[in-house]
């Protein structure tokens, strides 16, 4: 296990003069602390000692019930028995990975992908295998042709496909989606060749045009897909409260895992999202927040536009939290970024971070989630302004002493603060 030290990385975002498109943190002014403030007096004083008390480990079951009957409405045919309620869906992930992953064992993941589904299945000593990704998600011919060759191998020579893990709506750190053929492509793959897959979808209801896609579990008859859904993008992190759909008896393994590991998840904030379903909260939240990301995502869209050098590229994000930017070859994101904070105050993901074969370097993941309106405008334009200026010269080296945080510890560290 690498530590990695985030506190410098803290100090320098706390810097009012720091404009940071790290975190990918929803917006603070997102959160419905009027609405909210009531209903944990209400929990508090209506339900206060079942609230206050330890909880099953699956969850509360009117919570399950509650997730099973929306998931039902998108498509996903489940009872509340086969929902488990996790301390958000990064829980999911490690419990995943507990009951699934042995060492040696080769897990599939999107080629750049979201750091934190990585650690959570690097702690369990298995082989990642990077699938490219285009603006149309995971290259799923690329898999197939992985999975003929590798079933073709000898038993001593062939890889153990054991998962395969996807963020298929507005994907961190891409901001792509994956289309519908390739979903049903995916699930015929696993199906064929035995794998399972952890379709991890947090920012699937942040959707700002178009109509949603399937999920990707729609296409699953064979309980090959392990559904993760968390509250936390389209309410708030701060109750930690996630789920994971699959089958009966899987829930149950990860229930057991889940015991050994926090006996049960927040009963308060449990019942606080039931009251705040029961009040329909959820819905109404959900369209006005929408509307707050598709503003945010439209400013720094036309921001980039306006100042970023022609040679750039980025996506077009239909959702969620991320633009991901592609600098011209030969441009190392980590080595600019101190030389970005020191230079023109503004601060980023280095790209490379997300990738499991050490490519990327000349990427940048921006998130357009928690910056202000005013720092969007403000902090593309300073960014654009940077890489004008650095365009056609030499790399400069990390920087490695002076004030503030060292660049290493600092690459790191907001890496560390994508979350
Ligand atoms: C793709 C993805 N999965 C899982 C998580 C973890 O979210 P939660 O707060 O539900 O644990 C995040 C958080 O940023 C994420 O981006």
């Amino acid at each position: 296990m690498k530590a990695s030290d985030i506190r410098e990385a803290f100090k320098l975002t706390e810097r009012g003069d720091i404009i940071s498109f790290a975190g990918g943190f929803p917006s603070p002014d997102t959160f419905p602390v009027d609405e909210v403030a009531p209903i944990a007096h209400f929990v508090a004083a209506s339900q206060g000692a079942l609230s206050l008390q330890y909880g099953p480990t699956e969850g509360l079951y009117e919570l399950r019930e509650l997730i099973a009957t929306r998931m039902r409405a998108q498509g996903i045919a489940c009872s509340p028995e086969e929902v488990l309620i996790t301390n958000g869906s990064q829980q999911a992930l490690d419990l995943i990975g507990k009951i699934l992953l042995n060492p040696g064992d080769t897990v599939f993941a999107e080629q750049p992908a979201y750091i934190g589904g990585l650690s959570a299945f690097d702690h369990y000593e298995v082989k990642f295998k990077g699938i490219p990704i285009d603006d149309n998600g995971l290259d799923v011919d690329r898999l197939a042709a992985y999975l003929e060759a590798n079933s073709a191998k000898s038993p001593e020579e062939a890889e153990t496909p054991k998962l395969c893990y996807i963020v298929p709506n507005f994907q961190n750190p891409t901001g792509v989606t994956l289309s519908a053929d390739r979903r049903r492509k995916l699930v015929e793959l696993a199906t064929t060749y035995g794998f399972c897959i952890a379709e991890d979808n947090p920012y699937g209801e942040l959707r700002f045009e178009g109509s949603p896609k399937p999920h990707v579990k729609t296409f699953d008859t064979r309980g090959a897909v392990l559904y993760l859904g968390s509250f936390s993008k389209t309410l708030f992190p701060g109750f930690r409260i996630g789920y994971v759909i699959g089958p009966e008896a899987v829930i149950q393994k990860l229930a057991i895992a889940k015991q050994g590991t926090d006996l049960c998840s927040n009963s308060f904030g449990q019942k606080l999202i039931i009251e705040c379903a029961r009040r329909g909260l959820l819905d109404a939240h959900l369209q006005g927040i929408v509307d707050v990301y598709r503003a945010k995502r439209d400013l720094m869209l036309g921001s980039l536009g306006e100042h970023f050098p022609a040679e750039v590229q980025w996506t077009y994000p239909e959702g969620g939290f991320f633009v991901w930017v592609t600098l011209p070859p030969g441009m190392n994101a980590k080595s600019l970024l101190p030389h970005a904070v020191a230079e023109e105050r503004v601060a980023y993901v280095s790209g490379g971070a997300f990738f499991t074969d050490g490519t990327g370097s000349n990427t940048i993941r921006l998130a357009f989630s928690q910056a202000s309106d005013d720092e969007i405008v403000e902090g593309i334009r300073r960014l654009g302004r940077f890489l004008k200026s650095r365009l056609g010269r030499p790399e400069p080296a990390a920087r490695t002493s002076g004030g503030g945080a060292k660049g290493a510890d600092l690459v790191s560290a907001t890496c560390e603060l994508e979350q």
